[in-house]
């Protein structure tokens, strides 16, 4: 998080990354996806990770708690090379909360339900400790009234919070989110958003991809541009947003931040992206 006080890129100084992945390759046939992607997240740093859509970030995020293997290269979380032959990957996998778009509650268990089943089954809490810190969570992320409602009757917004709580539970020292408000209508975000900052500013490290160019903006340490599985650019949002030095970055951010301009343009994209190429 900005000014909490640790640098952005002390990842060395700190003596270890939260993540840190090197050479990461994945092909999913003959179609690679990611093709070499090397970069770090430093404990308590945010990262958002922006890029046109099939450009591999939810591959990216997959491979970081092994939801996908990786054809090459190693993924460190926490100094554990979860790529290693010795790793255990279900302990490596409980130090990683992962939000998704969907949120896939249980439709049969409330609020409360959702947020203590893992901690039961995973980390074998006992059911009262389990439902206090479920209690807590659901509470930190704005729903203590919704602790007995069932996924059905809530709101979109208000399930993706259900979801993050369930995340939380599980005691991450890293959370994914993998667009978790572009499913929600558009007045349901800003909730959803607000969370996130406040974990933000609660020193979590995160690694989030998103579309939300304003939340990048105010909360990242760092912005991430990816494009056909490479990273393009990076730094702090003030310079990958607000003065990208590469053409695709320019041509992708007109198009997030003007989208019906985008559309008008759409016709001539591909031009652009040509000449994106010849500059980049
Ligand atoms: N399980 C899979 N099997 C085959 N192809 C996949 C799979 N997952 C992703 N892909 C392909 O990888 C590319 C990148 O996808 P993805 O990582 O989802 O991109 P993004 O999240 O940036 O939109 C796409 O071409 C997609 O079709
Ligand atoms: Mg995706």
């Amino acid at each position: 998080m900005k000014g909490a006080g640790e640098p952005a890129a002390g990842a060395g100084r700190a003596g270890r990354s939260a993540v840190e992945i090197r050479g990461l390759r994945k092909s999913f046939g003959t179609n690679e996806v990611l093709r070499g992607v090397d970069f770090h997240v430093a404990p308590g740093e945010v990262v958002c990770v922006i890029g046109p859509s099939g450009s591999g970030k939810s591959t990216l995020l997959r491979c970081v708690n092994l939801l996908e293997e990786p054809t090459a290269g190693t993924v460190r979380v926490t100094g554990v090379d979860l790529t290693g032959p010795e790793v255990d990957i279900d302990a490596a996998r409980r130090r990683i909360g992962m939000v998704f778009q969907s949120f896939n509650l249980f439709p049969h268990l409330t609020a409360l339900g959702n947020v203590v089943i893992a901690q039961r089954k995973v980390l074998r809490r006992a059911r009262p400790e389990a439902e206090r810190i479920a209690r807590e969570l659901l509470e930190r992320v704005g729903l203590a009234d919704k602790v007995g409602s069932y996924p059905a009757q809530l709101s979109g917004g208000q399930q993706q919070r259900v979801a993050i709580a369930r995340a939380l539970a599980m005691g991450p020292e890293v959370m994914l989110f993998d667009e978790p408000t572009s499913a929600l209508d558009p007045e349901l975000v800003g909730d959803v958003l607000g969370v996130m900052r406040g974990l933000a500013e609660a020193g979590m490290t995160m690694l989030v991809v998103t579309h939300e160019m304003s939340f990048a903006r105010e909360v990242a340490d760092r912005v991430v541009f990816m494009d056909g599985g490479v990273i393009v650019e990076e730094g702090p949002p003030s310079r990958v947003i607000d003065d990208p030095a590469h053409a695709r970055t320019r041509a992708f951010l007109s198009r997030v931040l003007d989208p019906a301009a985008a559309r008008i343009g759409d016709a001539a994209e591909s031009d652009m992206f040509r000449a994106a190429d010849r500059d980049a």
